[in-house]
């Protein structure tokens, strides 16, 4: 037992264990395609910010995510990591495929026991979903024995029903029973008494954790996070900036400071590392191409912004007038790190390092060119633009579209035109030219005929790093190819090299999305 600093005791049975879905409910939003490294790169983070699991993919659905979560039990030490399965033997054994090499592996299986699900998706009956549920907890705890198991569509499923199944996946072995509101349909009162009804109905499940992973269709994915907890579960399911299938999951970020603040009223507590929370969130934007919206909850721009000058004048008498959380314990302080144009390798790899990011070899040197390109454009090169322009280069796999050089003429007056050089995968430099509607189009269309890939913009955004006339900017670009979405990040000082850099990274995730679903055994999506 130990004492937060509200002087609320802590013990196991008020603990929250955050299981984190980012990687596979989250990379299952239209337009997300992140690659092995990039999936890597925030299992690490989300190890470094504390959570409990990672659910690292659903390695039936392509060799690719198999092999992510492959490298990510490999290489990620802390958190359980966690892989997806349907019922049928193939997406188990796929599963303990790809997360056997873990510290702490889990296998998550799941069945749906709507009546709507089996007839009309499934087209089964209750009798054969039992009997899968059966089979399916019974060959994952042959592999191991953490084993997750969901009543899919949980939330709009008769609950008698539903509890004979979760009985069959305790019998079997389960260690975990989460019950979804799959759809975002169920109300906070609705889904308390759904799990106060199963432990009535059951138990044996007192015995074991229970868990909450709520759909954000109607708003209330973490009130219903919070009613499932208020019940007696302690596991949450839930992702960073709240991305998922349609409106999302329930936002890691909210769930966990909304326990942090709230603290002496809720009696719960979660080993997350607050401080994380904000450069987390950063990086699945980034990586991600999912903007965060300025008043999101946590991590929105504005969730710490005060506009009206009576609430200026609190904040300055006072902070708590009208800040009911300190930006420092979401990691949002002002970073020490400020670097010039003189500072020299060391400074920048100590930097660095303080940042989180182990940068040695042929990486630093390339780190190190970025850092003085930038440094002789902008004065003082801050904690926040050294993340930008590290986990851009980090992001430029050398067997990928890489951008040469550009140049882009427009003027009043004048169709704006666009030369590009492209250095292809296979190392060859291909060139491209184009007359377009504006100097962004022209410079894509550009691109399209160097590559000789038709793809299609569907969206473009430019933000700024930080501050100031001489800020980085971030360019995402959403396009299209052959019906599939794909988004690329790019960050310059320059925004046309940015968009271009943006635009080859989401060219390239989109060719190796086609690709991945050309091939036969793919399983669709849960
Ligand atoms: O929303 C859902 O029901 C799921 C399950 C696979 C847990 O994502
Ligand atoms: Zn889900």
């Amino acid at each position: 037992m130990n004492e937060s600093t509200n002087g609320v005791a802590r013990d196991e049975r008020n603990r929250v264990r955050i299981f984190d879905t980012t990687l596979r409910d989250g990379e299952q939003s239209p337009g997300i395609s992140l690659n092995r490294q990039e999936k890597v790169e925030i299992a690490h983070q989300l190890a470094r910010l504390g959570v409990d699991v990672i659910e690292a993919g659903f390695p039936i659905t392509s060799p690719g995510d198999a092999e992510s979560v492959r490298a990510i039990a490999r290489e990620v030490e802390g958190p359980v990591i966690c892989g997806l399965a349907r019922t049928a033997v193939q997406d188990i054994d796929a599963a303990w495929n790809a997360v056997k090499e873990a510290e702490r592996p889990r296998i998550h299986t799941f069945i749906a026991t709507s009546d709507i699900h089996i007839e009309r998706k499934l087209q089964t009956t209750r009798e054969d979903v039992k009997g899968q549920a059966r089979a399916a907890v019974a060959h994952a705890r042959a592999y191991t024995d953490d084993v997750e198991f969901s009543p899919e569509d949980g939330s709009r499923s008769d609950v008698e029903f539903m509890a004979e199944v979760i009985q069959i996946a305790l019998d079997e072995g389960a260690t975990t029973i989460n019950v979804p509101d799959t759809v975002g349909y169920t109300m906070p009162f609705e889904y308390a008494a759904m799990f106060e009804e199963l432990y009535r109905l059951l138990p044996a499940l007192r015995g074991v954790a229970l868990s909450v992973h709520c759909h954000n269709d109607l708003g209330l994915a973490v009130a219903n996070s919070l009613a499932g907890l208020g019940a007696g579960c302690r596991q949450v399911e839930c992702a960073i900036n709240g991305i998922g299938e349609r409106a999302g999951n329930a936002s890691l970020e909210e769930i966990v400071m909304l326990l942090h603040t709230r603290e002496s009223s809720l009696g719960l507590w979660t080993g997350i590392d607050t401080r994380e929370i904000a450069r987390t969130s950063r990086l699945v934007s980034r990586l991600t191409g999912y903007a965060v919206q300025p008043n999101k909850a946590i991590v929105g721009r504005n969730a710490f912004a005060h506009e009206a000058g009576i609430h200026q004048d609190g904040v300055l008498k006072e902070r708590t007038t009208y800040e009911i959380m300190d930006a420092a314990t979401i990691g949002l302080e002002k970073n020490s790190i400020v670097l010039g144009k003189h500072s020299g390798r060391h400074a920048l790899r100590n930097a660095l390092e303080e940042l989180g990011f182990e940068v040695e070899g042929a990486a630093l040197n390339t780190a190190f060119r970025r850092f003085k390109e930038l440094a002789d454009k902008k004065k003082k090169v801050t904690a926040l633009d050294l993340e930008a322009i590290v986990s851009d280069e980090m992001r430029q796999s050398p067997d990928a579209y890489a951008l040469e050089s550009f140049d882009v003429e427009a003027s009043s007056g004048r169709a704006p035109h666009a030369t590009v050089s492209v250095r292809a995968p296979d190392g060859e430099v291909r060139e491209g030219s184009f007359t377009g509607d504006g100097p962004v189009d022209a410079f894509f269309s550009a691109i399209n005929a160097a590559t000789g890939i038709d793809a299609r913009l569907k969206e473009y955004h430019v933000s700024a790093v930080t501050g100031g006339r001489d800020a980085l900017g971030e360019v995402t670009v959403l396009l299209e190819l052959d019906g599939a979405l794909a988004s690329g990040q790019g960050v310059s000082t320059d925004i046309l090299e940015a968009s271009g850099r943006a635009y080859l990274r989401a060219l390239g995730g989109a060719l190796s999305s086609r690709d991945e679903s050309a091939r036969p055994e793919q399983a669709p999506a849960a």
